[in-house]
């Protein structure tokens, strides 16, 4: 999937203070099938806004995203979230599992959403490449931070997304884990899928296509070329 977006801006309003603070400022970004995109840069820079957007999560206060040619925030809201599970992956900069479901069930939820009904071998296949087997029947509240950040991977992964959007992914992480996190996004890459990194982890930019900084709510390319 190529994905486009156009003269993005965004801008808050904060509770206690009056008017609105601008994140982003006439970004543009394209991203490609086949290709890693990391964007780096300092905390509250707007990388999670950005992402967000992209991934059809956080309505733009201007400009246009474009996946295929199609303007996601112009399908209604059933229409994108469908789009969202069938054919995208987000792993979120926070923990996000579902406390009431065992680590396999969280993993399966994107294809339950989408009514592929239980797609248990792509599950476990992902259990296992995450270091996760044994804790497939475990509640997420007994598995330490690396586990979680693992298992919203799998999760992310689960129905062989076209577009991959991952905040801060190996965060938790030790190196081997990292580079595990890493290796598996290139993979996916390498089989189409247009995905994008926001990262500071220095491990990063070894599998990046193409590098951006985030400044100011602008975006620098720093390697690189679509
Ligand atoms: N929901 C929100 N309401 C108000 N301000 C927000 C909200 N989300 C993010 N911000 C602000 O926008 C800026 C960029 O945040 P974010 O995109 O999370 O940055 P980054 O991911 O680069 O750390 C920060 O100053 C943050 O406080
Ligand atoms: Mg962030």
């Amino acid at each position: 999937m190529n994905i486009t977006a156009r003269n993005i801006s965004k801008s808050y309003k904060r509770k206690g203070i009056s008017g609105e603070v601008q994140v982003l400022c006439s970004t543009d970004i394209d991203l490609e099938s086949g290709k890693i995109c990391l964007i780096s840069g300092r905390s509250g820079s707007g990388k999670s806004t950005l992402l967000n957007i992209l991934s059809g999560l956080l309505c733009a206060s201007g400009g246009t995203v474009h996946y295929d040619g199609t303007d996601i925030y112009k399908l209604s809201d059933k229409e994108l979230s469908l789009l969202r599970c069938s054919r995208t992956g987000y792993i979120p900069q926070v923990q996000s599992a579902v406390g009431t479901l065992t680590v396999r069930e969280n993993v399966l939820l994107p294809s339950a959403v989408i009514g592929k009904g239980k797609d248990r071998f792509a599950a476990d296949g992902l259990l296992e490449r995450f270091g996760l087997t044994e804790l497939a029947d475990a509640r997420p509240d007994s598995l330490s931070g690396g586990e979680l950040r693992r298992l919203s991977i799998a999760r992310a992964l689960v129905n062989l997304p076209q577009a991959i959007f991952a905040d801060e992914p190996t965060n938790d992480l030790d190196d081997e884990n990292s580079r595990l996190v890493f290796e598996q996004l290139r993979k996916s890459a390498d089989s189409g899928a247009a995905v994008v990194i926001v990262s500071h982890d220095r491990l990063a930019k070894e599998y990046a296509d193409v590098v951006y900084c985030m400044q100011q709510g602008s975006l620098n390319r720093e390697k690189g070329q679509l």
